[in-house]
């Protein structure tokens, strides 16, 4: 499918779908959505801890290079591995403007390494991060309780359904210790219904700016 680069309210770019009229990150702010949805009501839950993190759709790296920034913020280790069928290309990666717009010029080689990192291997990227990027379908997500906190960041439920589902959902709980945490920007009724389905005590919390809600979703032991 076609990919044009936009940029987004808060200055930030991202990658638009012209065929599904779908972006990588909310129209109102990519930077802004990355640190309220994930940042905010993920990881800052782990302040001083040891985590691991699975990301659902790798994308552009903007997730897991606010990850790295903030966790030295809030003294973290961090393994992080994120899931991605279709790695960007090299002219797209060339076209983010994440590495200025965070002001985190002199981290540059970091979010460079993101991306020159060879895929399925784990790659030390600081004493306190490692990062490993899978390429692999969702579906094909087998493991079992390993991660913290699931960062779920797939295209919304209107074009890829199949990704909202309970299968999928499930696959998410599996993955999870016990205590761990789901963060999503959706708040559609069909997704927090398949969460709950699983087995997720789910919570509506506010937006990040242009929308007003958005969900957390916890594996109680
Ligand atoms: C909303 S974007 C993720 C944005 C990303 N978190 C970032 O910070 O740039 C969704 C991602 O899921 C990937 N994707 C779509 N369908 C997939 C599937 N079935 N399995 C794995 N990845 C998929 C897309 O290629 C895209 O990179």
């Amino acid at each position: 499918m076609k990919r044009e680069i936009i940029q987004t309210l808060d200055g930030s770019t991202t990658i638009h779908i012209p065929e599904w009229d779908e972006s990588y990150h909310s129209k109102h702010g990519a930077i802004q959505e990355a640190q309220h949805v994930f940042i905010k009501n993920g990881l800052s839950l782990f302040k001083d801890k040891e985590l691991a993190i699975l990301e659902i759709g790798f994308g552009t790296g903007l997730n897991a290079f606010i990850t790295y920034l903030e966790g030295a913020k809030m003294n973290q280790i961090i393994d992080y591995v994120g899931v991605e069928a279709y790695p960007i290309s090299s002219e797209e990666l060339v076209s983010m403007n994440y590495v200025a717009e965070l002001n985190a010029l002199d981290q540059e080689n970091i979010f460079d390494q993101m991306h020159g990192s060879a895929w399925n291997e784990k790659t030390i990227l600081s004493n306190r991060f490692t990062l490993t990027k899978r390429q692999q379908f969702f579906a094909d997500i087998e493991d079992k309780n390993k991660f913290d906190l699931i960062y779920f960041d797939a295209f919304g439920y209107r074009v890829q359904p199949e990704l909202w589902s309970t299968e999928i959902f499930q696959k998410m709980y599996d993955a999870l210790k016990d205590d761990g945490v789901l963060v999503t920007y959706a708040a559609r009724g069909v997704v927090k219904r398949s969460m709950i389905e699983v087995g997720f005590v789910v919570e509506k919390l506010a937006g990040p700016p242009g929308k007003r809600e958005m969900f957390r979703a916890k594996k109680i032991s």
